[in-house]
């Protein structure tokens, strides 16, 4: 892509941050992201909710308020009842309503494959975006959502996967993180972004590298849905963790006993992950209760020191 050189484009493509945000005056930027996927789970209306969940996520990462939604359909109609289709968009639109906004147009074609998302518009503060190239030495990293959804959705592509680990998988991917921005925004944080596609340890390497500074993830505090470890170690593993795994592997020490099984969790990747938040030290405690407020689950992950790497400890 060429580079951009354009005043008003506060965050573009080169911190690969959620969203690109651009300043329309003093007191007001728009801030636009675009996500679309195929099916993760048989029930397409359950599939329209958690792609409709994901595509806003990038928002809230921002620390943005949605403003409307406009729909990315690909579909199979010569093949599949429309039916199908009435249901994912059912989910969709019903998710963005959730979240207190509108999907208002969008866009349909044909294609073997179903594939489905939005397209999100949002405003912020220009001063208040919160980017993921901001992240300093003595924070705390937090994180909002348990890992191993792609190893259960894998699971549930091959039939192994049960039924509670079904539905705690699609609970968390259909969870808005609606509230866990606004309790950073409330409480006033360095950097966030979500956990998706590159997996914790992918969207950590951006945030450390846009920011200039190392981290250290502890590996007892990272919550993990905890029928993964068990899916994980029959090899039950999406091909975009094990890609992930690699791109990663050059910029991650490895502690001592920490076995390839955590390495894949933890660069396992999501679709519609949890926030993961960078807050100074003496914010951390404000930030777990502002969470707490919301009925969200706040995990102590890690910290960011100085350097440039990744450090993974078994334990805190
Ligand atoms: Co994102
Ligand atoms: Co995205």
């Amino acid at each position: 892509m060429p580079k951009i050189d354009d005043p008003n484009l506060l965050v573009g493509i080169s911190t690969a941050d959620d969203a690109a945000v651009y300043k329309i005056s003093d007191n007001m930027a728009i801030v636009e992201t675009v996500d679309f996927f195929t099916p993760v789970v048989d029930d397409p209306y359950t599939f329209g909710q958690i792609s409709a969940a994901n595509a806003l996520s990038d928002i809230y990462a921002m620390g943005a308020k949605p403003l409307f939604a406009l729909n990315i359909v690909a579909f199979p109609s010569k093949t599949l009842p429309l039916e199908v289709l009435e249901e994912i968009l059912r989910g969709g639109a019903e998710k963005v309503r959730e979240a207190g906004i509108n999907i208002v147009g969008g866009h349909s074609i044909d294609d073997p494959e179903p594939k489905y998302g939005l397209v999100v518009t949002g405003i912020v503060h220009p001063n208040k975006v919160i980017a993921n190239s901001t992240a300093r030495a003595g924070d705390v990293l937090i994180l909002t959502k348990p890992l191993g959804i792609g190893i259960i959705t894998t699971a549930i592509k091959r039939g192994k996967a049960s039924q509670s680990a079904i539905e705690k998988a699609v609970s968390v991917m259909a969870a808005l993180n609606r509230e866990a921005a606004e309790a950073m925004i409330e409480v006033g944080v360095s950097a966030a972004t979500d956990i998706t596609g590159f997996g914790l340890l992918g969207h950590l390497l951006e945030m450390i590298q846009g920011s200039g500074v190392g981290a250290r993830i502890f590996l007892d505090r990272v919550p993990v849905i905890e029928e993964a470890w068990e899916y994980v170690r029959n090899e039950i593993v999406p091909g975009g963790t094990i890609s992930n795994l690699e791109y990663v592997s050059n910029c991650v020490e490895w502690g001592e006993g920490i076995g390839n099984d955590a390495k894949l969790i933890l660069s396992d990747a999501q679709t519609s992950g949890g926030m993961m938040i960078s807050v100074p030290k003496e914010k951390e405690v404000l930030l777990l209760n502002a969470l707490k407020d919301r009925n969200i689950i706040g995990a102590v992950i890690g910290e960011i020191l100085e350097g440039k790497n990744i450090t993974v400890v078994c334990q805190s």
